[in-house]
């Protein structure tokens, strides 16, 4: 069987993990040949591929990024995108097609296979917001390291009084910004799911500042204002109709420090939140998630996408997995109990 392979979308800690799990053993059981295709789906449509073999994945479980590059290339924007991806997968020989990927790469992966592409998915973002999945690859490395942002902000926060903002990543879910807020000991955690009072916030500062002379938050760069809008660095839309978010924290702070009085301060973490080398937790994930999707592969199972529940490694169909997967009120109840 000869299977093709592919990263999409933003990239994370663990995307090489999962490529060495899925090559090493499907070569050394299955006996498999794989094909790298480079730059997620922009090389399905060019038929941009090369042989990966074992040695080619040797060394990479610990290194970032992906050795296959990426890309938002989205096909279904495209004219004739899916024939083209069709095509690409006929030139390359492929008989199957694994594709790591979140919501978007997933979501083209489910058309395809609704196409009749013999495919499967496996799960990264380091939003972990995909349904069907408790955690996603790359989630467990950036929830580290935003924690030890918010442990350093702290340094200063406590040293000047003053304000700190610490702003993450989260288009559509507070993942990162609320479970690193409760570990980080965040005073105040504003998410997209939850739109945030100012005046509310104000009072919680001022309120806290009597007691405590700081105060940090955390804020998802999704998050906005009751009846207000996401704040976005430029106008501009990706190949699936996302618009570039940035800067709610700049915002805040001059609301804040206008309304309060306090000295305010914010620091945008941006991709260092998504880069480096992937943590214990995700080499782990990344491993068990490639030996069973290359096993439903052997096995012909296809249209699905392997994901993690109840601490077990099993599989769900990629339609259903493709669905946003908020913060729920249980979580977000545990964060604002140490609100203020
Ligand atoms: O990987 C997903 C994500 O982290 C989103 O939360 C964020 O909006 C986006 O990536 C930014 O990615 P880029 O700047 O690389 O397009």
């Amino acid at each position: 069987m000869k299977v093709g392979i592919l990263t999409g979308g933003g990239d994370c800690p663990g995307l090489n993990s999962a490529i060495r799990a899925v090559v090493r053993k499907g070569v050394r059981e299955y006996r498999m040949e794989f094909v790298g295709i480079r730059d997620g789906w922009r090389g399905m449509i060019d038929a941009d591929g090369f042989p990966l073999t074992e040695e080619d994945v040797s060394g990479i479980l610990v290194k970032g990024g992906t050795i296959l590059g990426s890309s938002r290339t989205n096909p279904l924007k495209m004219e004739d995108g899916i024939r083209k991806v069709d095509e690409g997968f006929a030139k390359l020989g492929l008989d199957a097609l694994i594709t790591i990927g979140g919501d978007d790469t997933l979501s083209v992966a489910s058309e395809m296979s609704k196409a009749g592409l013999k495919v499967i998915g496996i799960p990264k973002t380091i939003d972990n917001d995909l349904l069907g999945t408790e955690r996603t690859i790359g989630f467990a490395t950036a929830f580290n390291t935003v924690v030890d942002a918010i442990d350093k902000l702290h340094t200063t926060a406590e040293s000047h009084h003053r304000v700190m903002i610490l702003e993450v990543m989260g288009r559509h879910a507070g993942w990162i910004a609320t479970l690193s807020g409760i570990a980080g000991g965040a005073d105040l955690i504003l998410i997209p799911e939850r739109p945030f009072d100012l005046e509310e916030i104000c009072a919680i500062i001022k309120k806290r500042h009597i007691r405590k002379k700081f105060t940090i938050i955390v804020v998802a760069e999704g998050a906005a204002p009751k009846g207000g809008k996401v704040t976005t660095k430029s106008g501009e839309l990706d190949a699936f109709g996302h618009v570039a978010l940035g800067g709610v924290a700049h915002w805040l702070k001059n609301e804040i420090q206008a309304r309060t009085g306090f000295e305010t301060r914010y620091s945008i973490l941006g991709h260092i939140q998504r880069g480096g080398t992937p943590c214990a937790e995700d080499r782990l994930l990344a491993t068990r998630l490639g030996v069973k999707a290359v096993y439903l592969a052997h096995m012909n199972t296809f249209g699905v996408m392997v994901a993690l529940r109840n601490n077990k490694i099993e599989y769900i169909s990629l339609e259903e997995a493709v669905k946003d997967r908020q913060v729920d009120d249980e979580w977000y109840d545990i964060a604002k109990t140490f609100f203020g």
